[in-house]
């Protein structure tokens, strides 16, 4: 018989060296199973831990935003320096070359449009589409302190229960209103809320005073929102300061796409994240990227 051809005798048991047992790099999800493990990791780098998400999903309640009317022109050209791409089904679909490696966030909640009052989501995707999809995970938008709390909440525990039947995780962003206060108690609260009940990681924002504070109490992952648009010197201090601070990288939209550069941007944003560059130093490769393509 073939396969017994050749066998070899002298198998090796290594019996001197006890098997290891490394722990998982990223915060929280060492009880986690192996493919929500392998998802995660597919969003947050093994070497550095962290993660630059780019995205563009805005259009699913505000429509073609400023940047994102034609993402196949603007947004194809950076998926090579992002570690995921946050966006919606409709736009991984038509645009996005399905040869792409990237990791996928889906956008999972959805309903009112800008005209609407926002915090009235639901559940906009079937969990069999984000495995067909091949998801790495999915976002629920979760407004606390909003007029449809309990309602968004819920979206996100019915997203944590069917993704776990799939070992999909969960991504909870904390959406703010026009009107609420956004400082580290508000955050704290929210953060902290989303992953008591479940989230594998959070989305949220910078604040000056006291950010390592909702790290810190936050038990998973937390990438922050880039917000609306700012210098691109800014926009980087802001991401080094949530990093060294223990955010676990950005989920960067507006201030990557409706940068003078976003090709040079974002590379500037992946050199803070992933190598700890100073915001001066990284500012420096943003500049000399623009010259270099001049
Ligand atoms: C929409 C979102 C966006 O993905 C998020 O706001 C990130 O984009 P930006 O950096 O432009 O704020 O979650 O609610």
């Amino acid at each position: 018989m073939a396969d017994l051809d050749g066998n070899q005798e002298n198998k090796q048991f290594y019996t001197d060296i006890p098997q290891t047992t490394g722990a998982f790099h990223i915060k929280g999800s060492n009880s986690l199973d192996w493919g929500m493990k392998n998802r995660l990791a597919r969003i947050f780098n093994p070497d550095s831990g962290k993660t630059v998400m780019l995205a563009f999903d805005h259009g699913y309640f505000q429509g073609p935003t400023t940047g994102l009317e034609r993402v196949d022109i603007t947004i194809l050209p950076l998926i090579p320096y992002a570690d995921t791409l946050m966006l919606t089904r409709g736009i991984l679909r038509s645009v996005i070359p399905p040869s792409s490696t990237q990791s996928i966030v889906l956008r999972a909640s959805g309903g009112p449009s800008i005209l609407k009052e926002l915090s009235n989501e639901d559940i906009a995707v079937d969990i069999e589409d984000s495995v067909r999809l091949n998801a790495s995970a999915m976002a629920v938008q979760v407004f606390i302190g909003g007029d449809y709390e309990q309602q968004s909440v819920i979206n996100m525990t019915q997203l944590v229960d069917m993704g776990t039947r799939y070992g999909i995780p969960t991504l909870a962003v904390t959406a703010v209103g026009k009107d609420m206060v956004r400082d580290a108690k508000y955050f704290r609260l929210a953060t902290r809320m989303c992953a008591e009940l479940g989230a594998h990681y959070i989305k949220t924002y910078y604040v000056e005073d006291g950010f390592d504070t909702v790290t810190s109490c936050c038990p998973v992952p937390i990438v922050i929102a880039g917000g609306k648009k700012r210098p691109e010197p800014e926009a980087l201090q802001m991401a080094y300061n949530a990093i060294q601070q223990g955010a676990a990288g950005v989920d960067m939209g507006r201030n990557i796409f409706q940068a003078e550069s976003p090709t040079a941007m974002i590379q500037a944003v992946r050199a803070v994240v992933h190598a700890n560059e100073t915001p001066d130093k990284a500012f420096d490769l943003y500049t000399t990227l623009i010259n270099q393509t001049a």
